[in-house]
């Protein structure tokens, strides 16, 4: 086989192989987020999506991992909800009200869907670079401590392209985001999140 051949089929397998690795990627943002086919533009569901891919690659986590996890640090040794679960439970939780509030407020306070649950999707995906791995259990590592996820959040989603209107989403969903102006859609989001978390580390029983 001549040189040139066996570059060019040395270049197909690396291509393939590259392509294969994508696809596995890709599928497994698919198994985790079903909720990525509610968002309607397929440029900003790709993006959102692409978005997820960047932090596994990045993350010491496997999606086997965030389906095991607990979803957060500061609800004792025996939360046993996982962070998938609750990363779903916000998006959903965030979707009913924004239909609720289109329903009842559509010419008063529009609600974009799309916006929404791109945001609601993305607002912790910060997190995958916040932790670290000891002895088996996930701990909060020194990039986390000083880039918390609603920062590193915003830089992954921009270096995928997603729009600032998302982009806004991330950065204000936490107590950061009390410092500034939110949408209506970061507002959902953020109570969203707040209503399925604060529950669980403080409640009146
Ligand atoms: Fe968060």
């Amino acid at each position: 086989m001549a040189k040139s051949e066996r570059r060019n089929l040395s270049f197909a397998f690396r291509f393939s192989l590259f392509a294969f690795k994508i696809f596995c990627m890709t599928d497994r943002v698919n198994d985790l987020w079903p909720e990525l086919m509610w968002i309607n533009d397929p440029d900003l569901r790709e993006k959102t999506a692409a978005t997820w891919e960047l932090a596994l690659q990045k993350s010491v986590l496997t999606p086997e991992d965030l389906n095991k996890i607990p979803f957060t640090l500061l609800a004792g040794p025996d939360l046993k909800v996982s962070f998938m679960a609750h990363k779903r439970c916000v998006v959903h939780v965030a979707r009913d009200a924004g239909n609720k509030m289109n329903e009842f407020f559509r010419d008063d306070l529009p609600v974009n869907m799309d916006v929404l649950i791109a945001g609601a999707i993305l607002a912790d995906v910060g997190k995958l670079l916040e932790y670290e791995m000891k002895d088996g259990k996930s701990v909060q590592g020194m990039y986390g401590k000083f880039l918390r996820h609603p920062f590193s959040g915003v830089s992954l989603a921009e270096q995928c392209g997603v729009p600032a209107a998302v982009c806004h989403i991330v950065a204000t969903h936490a107590g950061e985001g009390d410092m500034v102006k939110r949408t209506v859609e970061a507002y959902i989001v953020h109570h969203a999140d707040f209503m399925t978390f604060e529950p669980f580390r403080e409640r009146l029983k």
